[in-house]
């Protein structure tokens, strides 16, 4: 097994640093510089297509962090995905790699490959079920026999839910078997919204949804135990008294990462595997009809080509204002944060919970800034500080990993979103 060597030019390299995320990753390392290894300053560098494009992100960050050293301090590295050479010497520069290029069904692959093959670990914001659980399926052995971590949806997507359940669990007297998160987004007089990247990625995602039960059947995974009493699914729409507004279930990545995790922990760890449903709130009975009617036509118009370039062509049109290509502006990002509360129920401490019915309950929550820029650049940037100062409390020295799984027996889950 081959280790990541530690003395490389540079602790972290944000890859995508010119997009409207990676811009944002760009600042929060630049604040967060302090927190390298052994409390030393990180070593940091930024990269993409463009050596023009990225210094100008440099000296924008310089100018409103008011730090000019950027300008002059932080070097930059041409690497394109298409280009295997120019992404294998990048990855030869860097302990991590922050991968901010999406789609990842798209550019996401040559970056995990490369990152492996040149023992940099990887660290990604994908929210995409179909890119992570294949990339888990295909590359967990080569990872773990180089010695790299490759850690997805380290973001918005799904940190909060992820670490949340395992937080939930820790604090639950007894065992916990099923938990519902509800996910509420409150934001200011110009409302919310997020960049063209993020519609695009569920737009395709949804149009191949099919590939995903392929994929998962690949695993060859026996279903994980229901312990407990089992708990039913609520409706598609429903009304919740949790949050006081009209509820769906959440379709991001969330499920599907909380339930690697808790296979991952119920497989090592023998740990109690946890039920687990998210919903999401989306207030009152007009936004209802909105939804409704939006929902349908999204449904139809991802499964043809013709559909699928409209969508992509039109966001902010066939999203009602939700996504656009401008992205959001600095305004709605100030005034958006995010409540995520789970609500668990489960068996005292001495009961036994293949006898009758839960008997304890919980409600934690995680509460944190705008979800799909500020919350998830910060995610990101301490998921991959915490990869740096405490790599020996990660699992098995490499293979690919659910923030959950990886960063479990770490302080990742008491630090701040
Ligand atoms: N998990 C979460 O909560 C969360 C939140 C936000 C974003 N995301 C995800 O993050 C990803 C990026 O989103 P975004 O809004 O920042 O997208 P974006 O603004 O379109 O940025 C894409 C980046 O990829 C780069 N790129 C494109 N093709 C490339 C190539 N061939 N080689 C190298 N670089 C290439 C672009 O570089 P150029 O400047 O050269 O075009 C740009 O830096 C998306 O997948 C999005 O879904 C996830």
């Amino acid at each position: 097994m081959a280790d990541v060597p530690t003395r490389r030019p540079y602790h972290i390299i944000i890859f995508g640093a010119t997009g409207f995320t990676g811009q944002f990753v760009v600042e929060e390392v630049a604040r967060c510089a302090a927190e390298g290894p052994g409390l030393s300053p990180l070593k940091w560098a930024v990269a993409g297509r463009s050596r023009q494009r990225l210094e100008e992100v440099l000296k924008q960050a310089a100018g409103r962090l008011s730090m000019p050293e950027l300008r002059t301090d932080i070097e930059v590295i041409v690497a394109d995905v298409s280009i295997e050479e120019s992404l294998a010497i990048m990855c030869q520069q860097g302990v991590v790699i922050l991968n901010c290029v999406g789609p990842y069904r798209f550019y996401g692959e040559p970056v995990v490959k490369a990152c492996i093959e040149n023992g940099a670990h990887y660290i990604d914001i994908c929210g995409e079920p179909q890119f992570l659980e294949c990339m888990q399926l295909q590359y967990h052995t080569k990872a773990l026999d180089r010695g790299v971590y490759v850690i997805g949806s380290c973001g918005f997507d799904s940190i909060p839910a992820d670490l949340g359940i395992l937080y939930t669990q820790r604090q639950f007297k007894g065992t916990l078997t099923a938990v519902e998160s509800f996910l509420k987004i409150t934001s200011g007089p110009e409302g919310f919204s997020g960049h063209d990247a993020t519609w695009q990625s569920a737009v395709y995602g949804f149009a191949d949804s099919g590939s995903l039960r392929q994929l998962r059947k690949k695993f060859g995974y026996k279903p994980l135990p229901v312990v407990g009493a089992k708990v039913q699914k609520r409706g598609f729409v429903f009304f919740s008294k949790e949050i006081e507004q009209y509820a769906i279930p959440f379709m991001g990545s969330d499920p599907s990462v909380v339930k690697r995790t808790q296979r991952f922990l119920y497989e090592e760890e023998h740990q109690s595997p946890v039920q687990y449903s998210a919903y999401v709130g989306v207030g009152g009975l007009f936004s209802i009809v909105k939804l409704f009617c939006g929902g349908v036509l999204f449904w139809f118009m991802v499964k043809f080509g013709l559909g699928r370039k409209l969508l992509t062509t039109f966001p902010s049109l066939f999203s009602f204002g939700l996504f656009s290509k401008a992205g959001p502006t600095m305004k709605q990002i100030e005034n958006t944060c995010f409540s995520l509360t789970f609500f668990g129920e489960g068996y005292s401490d001495g009961t036994d919970p293949s006898q009758g019915r839960p008997n304890a309950k919980i409600c934690t929550q995680v509460i944190g800034a705008e979800p799909g820029y500020v919350a998830t650049v910060s995610a990101m940037v301490q998921a991959a500080v915490t990869l740096l100062n405490e790599l020996h409390s990660l699992p098995r020295r490499g293979g690919v990993y659910t923030p959950g799984a990886a960063f479990y027996k770490t302080s990742l889950i008491d630090r701040p979103p």
